[in-house]
């Protein structure tokens, strides 16, 4: 499959007859090695580093230099999907000036766009970014960096004001030049009409179906993330249950004995063996 490319995203519409878009995270290279396989559309370098990799309670503590490494080590894997940048919390608050510059270190660390969270107050910063020639996503509804604001985690866009609004902003994102939006955490009626209001492709997550795509985070489809699921994820896998597996049997092989066997060691040639007297006697 040929990289894919912003323009091919921009133009994927379902109601235009496209095929859902599939965006999922990633954040190293074997990672991303993995959703290359799997023939997905888009990997973003989300900043769910912070949780899901990285240990932290929330988004807040990564910093643009943490996505730049993350950026950077999928980048090497070379994946086909179009790699987007996540741009962390204060990256984008301060002045234009460093919210360019911020995304441009996304796009040396091998993204082709980048992904902003916030509605219309985002709409300068979108509009220096684009006319650095970076494309951007937006991203509306429940947005991670706001949790301390939004009191948490919180669905949003639960009443009819609020849906209007979010519609509002969107139509916001669209005019300042995004390409798509991530939609998270609203009621699956408000996706839709999200969806319905914009011509550019709206990527939902816990945004139900009537969207042009959906992205889940990495570690909660393999079942990495085994703590805690929302109600929008599905886990595809188990692997925190088959990594557990595979390593308690090593640690019984290793204490056992059983591990290394004959064929995972660098034999002696018997030349060696000889000139270090392993023949007959042992050396001293
Ligand atoms: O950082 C992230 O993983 C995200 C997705 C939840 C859309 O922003």
């Amino acid at each position: 499959m040929p990289k894919v490319t912003v323009p091919q995203i921009q133009a994927s519409k379902v109601r235009n007859g496209s095929e859902p878009l599939v965006m999922v995270t990633a954040y190293d290279a074997p990672s991303a090695r993995v959703a290359h396989e799997a023939g997905v559309d888009m990997i973003l370098v989300g900043d769910s580093v912070a949780m899901v990799a990285l240990g932290y309670d929330d988004t807040l503590q990564v910093t643009v230099d943490d996505m730049v490494h993350h950026t950077a080590a999928v980048a090497r894997a070379n994946p086909d999907a179009l790699i987007i940048g996540d741009m962390p919390w204060m990256s984008f608050h301060v002045s234009v000036e460093e919210t360019v510059k911020n995304a441009a270190r996304l796009i040396r660390a091998g993204a082709q766009c980048i992904k902003m969270e916030g509605g219309r107050k985002r709409i300068k910063m979108i509009e220096a970014i684009r006319a650095a020639e970076i494309p951007v996503i937006g991203h509306v509804g429940l947005t991670p960096q706001s949790a301390n604001v939004m009191g948490g985690f919180k669905i949003q866009a639960r009443d009819a004001h609020d849906v209007r609004r979010t519609i509002a902003a969107a139509k916001g994102l669209q005019a300042a030049g995004c390409f798509a939006i991530v939609v998270e955490g609203v009621p699956d009626v408000a996706g839709k009409l999200i969806a319905d209001a914009v011509e550019i492709p709206i990527i939902g997550i816990g945004a139900g179906a009537d969207v042009d795509g959906q992205v889940l985070v990495y570690h909660d489809i393999i079942g990495l993330e085994n703590r805690f699921k929302p109600r929008f994820v599905r886990r595809y896998g188990t692997a925190f249950e088959d990594q557990v597996e595979s390593l308690t049997a090593y640690t019984s092989d290793v204490r056992s004995g059983a591990f290394p066997a004959d064929a995972e060691m660098y034999k002696a040639t018997d030349e060696l063996s000889e000139a270090l007297g392993l023949y007959g006697s042992q050396p001293t």
